[in-house]
């Protein structure tokens, strides 16, 4: 029987994961659909219900829905609990359960670059949710984390989670700092450069052998990973994290390896 997969959000209209998916089940031959849905808030729970009663087999979450979505849900994955987020969702013997695999996602992208990350330094610029999710993740990998946001108060409280798993966790305001010779890992979560604004932080004095990461995906280039190409970094954009939290959800989904490279050449040339 077909199955069929979607993606809720609002909005949804620029979404990758219908292209990604659906690439994936014309390499593996599997009998299914990804469809994408802009669900109105007031609209979710029932929504919600009414994926599982058309018989979806799961589906994704995008923003602003990955926290609204966990009372609908019967439970979570340790990943989804942890991050307290999710963006994958499975009806399993009639039950929502509901898992996060951006954190992950994230980590699996930037270890085909960095493959070792046990004691390294990452650097997270922002403490909104997306720099929530990757810096318990990195942390779960091992690497010491400094958090910096314009609002400090908001990366404190970040860092204090992060040492409360006993991870050796700081805090500051986004400015530069002798962290940029010290970072192995600077990630860049904000929203600012979709519109090709520029933070308010120079990258001058990064280490070249730095990995630099913007989580942003369009544009391609971002200002500020512009400047670290500039400045002889290694750089990475949004793309690989978008490829291996769907490969993930795959997995979780159908319990078979995702057709990765099938996914990322729809991601890159779709
Ligand atoms: P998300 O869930 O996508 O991470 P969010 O929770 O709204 O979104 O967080 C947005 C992040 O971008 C925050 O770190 C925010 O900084 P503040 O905590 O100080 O608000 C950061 N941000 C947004 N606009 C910014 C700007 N113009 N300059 C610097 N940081 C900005």
């Amino acid at each position: 029987m077909e199955q069929h997969f979607a993606v809720i959000g609002n909005p949804v209209g620029h979404s990758l994961s219908p292209i990604m998916h659906e690439a994936g089940y014309a390499q593996t031959g599997l009998a299914a659909h990804y469809q994408r849905f802009q669900v109105e808030e007031g609209d979710l729970r029932q929504a919600v219900n009414g994926l599982k009663a058309l018989g979806f087999t799961g589906w994704n979450v995008t923003v602003p829905y990955k926290e609204k979505i966990i009372p609908f849900l019967d439970e979570l994955t340790p990943e989804a609990r942890l991050t307290g987020a999710v963006n994958t969702v499975k009806v399993l013997n009639g039950r929502l359960v509901g898992h996060n695999t951006d954190g992950a996602g994230f980590v699996r992208s930037i270890q085909q670059v960095l493959p070792d990350l046990t004691g390294k330094k990452a650097v997270i610029l922002g403490a909104g949710g997306a720099a929530r999710g990757i810096a318990l993740s990195l942390a779960k990998a091992g690497m010491e984390i400094l958090i910096l946001n314009r609002t400090p108060e908001r990366a404190q409280a970040l860092a204090v989670e992060l040492q409360a798993q006993n991870t050796r966790a700081d805090w500051g305001e986004m400015q530069a700092g002798k962290w940029l010779q010290e970072a192995d890992l600077v990630v860049q979560t904000t929203s600012v450069g979709l519109h090709d604004e520029v933070l308010p932080l120079s990258l001058q004095g990064i280490a070249s052998e730095a990995l630099v990461v913007d989580i942003i995906f369009s544009p391609a280039e971002t200002p500020f990973l512009c400047e670290a190409r500039n400045l002889g970094c290694r750089t990475l954009n949004g793309l690989g994290m978008l490829l291996h939290q769907g490969a993930l959800a795959w997995e979780f989904w159908l319990g078979t390896p995702a057709p990765l490279a099938a996914m990322e050449e729809a991601l890159y040339n779709g």
